[in-house]
């Protein structure tokens, strides 16, 4: 099994390492993939420093696997060569997801859709997919109708250089010196921003569409009545979502619990007279999803409000990414 990561050195591309690390992925050598800039670096595999490379159109002879994240137009311009040279690529970015033909999967929730990809299979939206792994469970149980959401979205979602800007932004404003803003189109340290990705038809961001659009493809509920409202927050890691649900039946709090809580990856954090719910430091690092907050929502009949937190690097981009390759691996579909 031969390995390349495409965009090794960003946030997503250096989580991907560790993880395969973590995991024990099986592999027998991994190229580590970047633009000219980062050429020449290292990141460490296993403890050995491995040298990180330019992509070239040689950089995917012989590779079995890509996992990519180095945004969507170097992906528009290098998976459809890693397929040409017989590779299979999980991809992190946009390109793909709403491609009909191009699976678009969580593991837990739709694994079986792995078995029509046809090279390039695509690891959903961060935010979505913590969300879907939330909304999974109760689906099963009562039918889901309509979904509302929130987010509160960290700058490690936006990678590398915007994790740089609330950290220099932040120092800068307490030291009251002055700072030139390149990432974030206002101040994002003490402030929240509700505008992720660019803007869309309606006064919607493209954040708020794929969040409505992935959903719906992986949860196979085309007609899913679903709302969005992405905004940015002065975190570096991990996404939270406030989500309101309405179902066909009734579910309650105490069910809903125990689905969370049987539903692999997910976990319940519930105990408010304590103050005890999912935060972002709790989630940061870790694999799982957290739910809590879980209550009747009173503006429905049948409907429930929940608190989502997970980590946006690991079960929103790179942990997904090498489910998906072990789901891959463990189905011959490699
Ligand atoms: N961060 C998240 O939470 C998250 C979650 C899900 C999906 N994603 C998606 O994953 C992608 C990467 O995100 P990130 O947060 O890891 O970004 P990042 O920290 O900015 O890293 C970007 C990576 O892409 C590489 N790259 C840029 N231009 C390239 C080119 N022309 N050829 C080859 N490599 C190139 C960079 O290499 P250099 O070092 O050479 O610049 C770097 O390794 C984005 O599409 C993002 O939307 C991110």
């Amino acid at each position: 099994m031969h390995i390349a990561i495409l965009g090794a050195t960003g946030l997503v591309g250096r989580e991907m390492v560790k993880t395969l690390e973590e995991r024990d992925f099986p592999l027998d050598s991994l190229s580590l993939l970047a633009s000219e800039r980062s050429a020449g670096q290292f990141v460490d595999y296993k403890d050995e420093p491995k040298i990180v490379e330019m992509t070239t159109s040689e950089s995917f002879d012989g590779v079995d696997l890509v996992l990519s994240s180095a945004g969507g137009s170097v992906s528009t311009e290098w998976l459809p060569v890693a397929v040409e040279a017989g590779a299979v690529c999980v991809d992190n970015t946009s390109a793909f997801r709403m491609d009909p033909k191009v699976p678009l999967v969580i593991p837990e929730v739709n694994a079986n859709a792995l078995k029509s990809h046809k090279g390039i299979i695509a690891n959903p939206n961060c935010s979505t997919i913590q969300m879907v792994m939330a909304l999974e469970p109760l689906h099963k149980e009562a039918g889901l109708k309509r979904v509302v959401v929130s987010t509160y979205q960290s700058v490690s979602g936006k990678g590398k250089s915007a994790v740089e800007e609330l950290e220099r932004e932040t120092v800068n404003l307490l030291n009251t010196t002055s700072y030139e803003r390149t990432v974030f189109p206002h101040q994002i340290a003490f402030n929240c921003l509700p505008d992720i990705d660019d803007p869309t038809v309606d006064g919607y961001t493209k954040e708020e569409q794929k969040m409505m659009d992935e959903t719906r493809k992986i949860m196979g509920l085309p007609d899913l009545a679903i709302t969005a409202t992405c905004v940015r927050v002065p975190v570096f890691f991990g996404h939270a979502e406030a989500v309101f649900a309405e179902f066909d039946s009734p579910v309650s709090v105490e069910r809903a619990k125990d689905v969370l809580d049987a539903f692999p990856g997910v976990r319940v954090v519930d105990q408010l007279e304590d103050h005890v719910y999912p935060i972002q430091t709790m989630a940061a690092d870790r694999d799982d999803v957290y739910v809590g907050r879980i209550r009747p929502d009173r503006s429905v009949t049948n409907g429930l409000a929940l608190w989502v937190v997970s980590d946006n690097i690991r079960k929103g981009a790179a942990l997904n990414s090498v489910q998906i390759a072990e789901q891959l691996l463990q189905d011959g579909l490699l």
